[in-house]
């Protein structure tokens, strides 16, 4: 009997990870091991995510899963290869550490393959296939679902979710280096009902979660901002400070329209009364997002105080902005 094409295709993806796993074992996938193994991973976590390694050989996978009887159309299909008549049949992944990607049920939708030092791009990931599409999945979320916490932890990389998971916080995930989606966010909210956010502390990852924060909002999650400063992610703390300080980040993770602020106050001078007036506008713009007036004048209340302003006259900044809208 023929399985349809998308159970073949996950097929042919679960034959590679096992493929990338054995060769990672080999002799030949000493230097991916060894890459791993700088990076403080455990054979027991290896395991767990079931890493691999694709190795320098042009084809190797491609006449692997061909002898396995797998068709060309099915194997150009998965992004794992790409045939054309010039070139012929080539694997798509050289020389990597490779990451499977699981979907919640556990099966492998794609891959993400890291450089082994400086190399660009840094990550190759799978296309989008039949079985891959990256703004409806998270990595790690097979696991994090069955961790029994109930919150989740959301950052942005595959060494993160790794690092995080080895060190006890089995309730990470990771959005797949794409922009959050609001189809993550209702993924999300399947399991939990409060998302930690431990992006990166550079620009990009504060960026990163300026932007989620009302797409985790808008699916009815809580979400909460974790301090990775000085550090740059959460396999950096984590390798840097431990899991002990990573749980105290957790404890004083911020509200997060509190993050909000505090990057809009960053981004101003506040010893200039002009930026410092500017400021005081942006806040009460934002305020406008709590619709219900108590909730509103609880965070009025809060941010008058933190900066040193009379409730009331940030409460008419507000009403001022809140009036324009019809
Ligand atoms: N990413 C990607 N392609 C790239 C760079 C990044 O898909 N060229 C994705 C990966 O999922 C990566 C995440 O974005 O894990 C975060 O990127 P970055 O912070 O640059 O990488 P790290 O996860 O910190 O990677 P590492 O620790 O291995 O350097
Ligand atoms: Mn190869
Ligand atoms: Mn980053
Ligand atoms: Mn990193
Ligand atoms: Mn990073």
């Amino acid at each position: 009997k023929k399985a349809d094409f998308k159970s073949r295709l996950l097929e042919v993806n679960k034959e590679a990870a096992k493929y990338f796993y054995v060769q990672l074992k080999s002799d030949r996938g000493k230097p991916a091991h060894d890459y791993l193994t700088n990076r403080q991973l455990s054979e027991e976590i290896i395991v767990k995510f079931g890493l691999g390694y694709s190795n320098k050989y042009s084809d190797d996978l491609y006449q692997y899963l061909k002898q396995k009887g797998y068709e060309d159309n099915l194997l150009k299909e998965s992004g794992l290869v790409t045939i054309d008549e010039a070139k012929g049949a080539n694997d798509k992944f050289w020389n990597r550490v490779m990451f499977p990607i699981m979907d919640v049920n556990n099966r492998v939708i794609g891959f993400g393959g890291r450089v082994m030092g400086d190399g660009m791009p840094k990550y190759l990931n799978s296309p989008e296939t039949k079985i891959f599409d990256k703004s409806r999945n998270l990595y790690g979320l097979n696991l994090a679902r069955i961790s029994r916490k109930n919150y989740i932890i959301l950052c942005e990389g595959y060494m993160d979710v790794i690092a995080l998971h080895q060190a006890g916080f089995n309730n990470a995930v990771a959005s797949l280096g794409t922009a959050f989606t609001g189809l993550q966010a209702s993924l999300l909210k399947r399991y939990t009902d409060e998302v930690f956010l431990s992006y990166d502390s550079d620009g990009a990852g504060t960026k990163a979660a300026l932007r989620a924060i009302p797409i985790l909002k808008e699916a009815g999650l809580t979400a909460k901002v974790i301090d990775m400063r000085p550090y740059k992610d959460p396999d950096e703390f984590i390798k840097a400070l431990g899991k002990e300080e990573y749980e105290k980040r957790i404890e004083q993770a911020k509200n997060s329209f509190y993050f909000e602020i505090e990057v809009l106050e960053r981004e101003h001078d506040m010893s200039d009364p002009e930026e410092k007036t500017k400021f005081f506008n942006e806040t009460a713009q934002k305020l406008l997002v709590f619709k219900e007036e108590i909730e509103r004048n609880i965070y009025i209340e809060a941010i008058a105080r933190k900066y040193n302003i009379a409730f009331e006259d940030l409460r008419k900044l507000v009403n001022k902005y809140g009036s324009q809208i019809v």
